[in-house]
């Protein structure tokens, strides 16, 4: 995701109508973190990247983040970078043929990636995500494990999250230099699966396999299952294997939901919530986990540059939990014991503002069952 940050379609599409929605106010800011070279030569503005450098068309590359040197404050882009032949990383030895090194204590740890997993409103200052500032009041912090340990230490069929092991990959890192107890991998997966709508190349099975480590659920089963009554049933959901809330990120968009089908013994649907409907939106009763923002009328926006206030975020913090209850009627004649099952869901983006940014049926985002629980 890092090196599409520029050329990711759903990146670039909503960027382009916040341009034009705020006359060219947001590019600079934006660029800050998905085209940082094309800010630092100066390429940005035009917002359509007609002047922008091949090299800065990559996003965040290698050698941009082996020259930050330092940062102003966490969030916002804020990095200090230190262009040059000296390129920075996490080893106190270390030779390179093709240029020199120096030791860098930061990109060991998660402050490095706070630099850019920390938004803020650039005028109102509303905190619009906030990954860093999650893990760092969390407990990963106090156990001194870093976004590096989870997210770069997968591969695939290996997801490295909270629930998951951790393991060492050792090897070398450059031509001529030595073996390794540890090379940090570079696969930077989080949940994002709608831009692989570009290309297909493995990302796709392991943002699904990092999400389906990243949460728990256990069900509560009607207590008092007579035909004819009242019951309830209850889910809760453990964010098990997420450094930070879960989901994290460009919350306004990402959706987490669950689905729940109650059924009879004869198979018959009692009670079903957390399906799409026919336009593939999420039914009404059911939670979707996410933060929500609104406008300065006051309505709920996805809009980055539209929000003036928060309304509200029931994300689910590292090692929490949050309960669900469901309230159904067991019908007369149904027919005894009754099944539930529940399956927590994920995708990237509501496929409302995909259809307004892509135009309708285009893409349709990946619906990804996080864990499943019977009883
Ligand atoms: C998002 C920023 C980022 C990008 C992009 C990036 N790196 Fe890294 N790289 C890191 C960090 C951070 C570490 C150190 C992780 C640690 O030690 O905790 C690292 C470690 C390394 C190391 C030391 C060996 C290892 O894997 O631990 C090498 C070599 C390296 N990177 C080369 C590259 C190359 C080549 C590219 C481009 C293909 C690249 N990096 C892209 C951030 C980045
Ligand atoms: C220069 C800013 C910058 C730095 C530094 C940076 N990132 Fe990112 N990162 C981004 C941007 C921008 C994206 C989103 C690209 C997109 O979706 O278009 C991203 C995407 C990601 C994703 C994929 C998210 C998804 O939805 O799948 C992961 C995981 C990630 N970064 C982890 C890290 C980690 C870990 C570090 C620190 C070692 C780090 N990043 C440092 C800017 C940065
Ligand atoms: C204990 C392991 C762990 C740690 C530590 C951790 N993460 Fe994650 N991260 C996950 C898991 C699991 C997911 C997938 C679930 C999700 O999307 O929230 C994820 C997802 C993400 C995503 C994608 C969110 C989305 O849905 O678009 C980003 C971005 C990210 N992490 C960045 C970070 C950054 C930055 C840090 C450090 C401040 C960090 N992570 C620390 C496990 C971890
Ligand atoms: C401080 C750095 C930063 C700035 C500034 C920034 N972003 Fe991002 N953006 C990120 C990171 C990090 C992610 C990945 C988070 C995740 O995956 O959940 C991201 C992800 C996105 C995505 C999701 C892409 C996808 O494929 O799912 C969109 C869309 C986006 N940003 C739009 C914008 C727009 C529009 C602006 C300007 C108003 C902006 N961003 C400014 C860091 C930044």
């Amino acid at each position: 995701m890092l090196s599409r940050s520029y050329e990711d379609e759903l990146f670039r599409k909503l960027y382009l109508l916040g341009s034009e929605e705020t006359d060219g106010l947001i590019d600079e800011f934006c660029m800050r973190c998905h085209s940082p070279v094309g800010v630092y030569l100066k390429e940005i503005p035009p917002a359509d990247g007609s002047k922008l450098s091949k090299i800065a068309k990559r996003g965040v590359f290698c050698d941009f983040c082996h020259t930050i040197s330092g940062y102003e404050k966490i969030g916002n882009g804020t990095y200090e970078l230190s262009p040059g032949i000296v390129k920075l990383g996490p080893f106190e030895e270390s030779e390179s043929p093709g240029h020199e090194t120096a030791y860098s204590e930061l990109h060991t740890k998660s402050e490095f990636c706070g630099i850019c997993h920390n938004l803020y409103h650039p005028t109102n200052n509303i905190p619009l995500e906030l990954t860093y500032t999650e893990w760092e009041e969390g407990p990963y912090a106090e156990e001194g494990i870093q976004c590096q340990d989870c997210h770069m230490r997968q591969s695939p069929g290996i997801p490295a999250t909270g629930t998951t092991e951790r393991p060492d990959y050792p090897g070398i890192a450059g031509a001529g230099g030595g073996k390794r107890p540890h090379l940090y991998t570079h696969y930077f997966i989080g949940g994002n699966t709608i831009s692989q709508i570009q290309t297909d190349d493995g990302y796709t099975q392991m943002a699904i396999e990092r999400l389906q480590a990243a949460a728990t659920l256990e069900i509560t089963p009607p207590t008092n299952v007579i035909a004819g009554t009242e019951n309830t049933v209850k889910v809760k959901i453990t964010n098990a294997g997420a450094g930070h809330y879960l989901p994290t990120g460009l919350t306004e968009l990402r959706q987490m939901w669950l689905y729940i089908k109650i059924t009879d013994d004869s198979g018959k649907v009692i009670y079903e919530s957390g399906t799409l409907d026919n336009e593939g939106n999420i039914d009404q009763v059911s939670t979707i986990y996410h933060s929500v923002f609104a406008d300065k009328d006051g309505n709920p926006t996805e809009k980055l540059w539209e929000i003036e206030s928060p309304i509200s975020d029931n994300r689910i913090p590292p090692k929490e939990s949050a309960t669900e209850e469901y309230l159904f009627t067991i019908p007369i004649g149904a027919t005894l014991p009754l099944n539930v099952e529940a399956t927590l869901k994920y995708r990237s983006a509501p496929q409302h503002l995909v259809d307004e940014l892509f135009g309708k049926d285009k893409v349709v985002p990946l619906v990804i069952d996080m864990v499943t629980e019977k009883s």
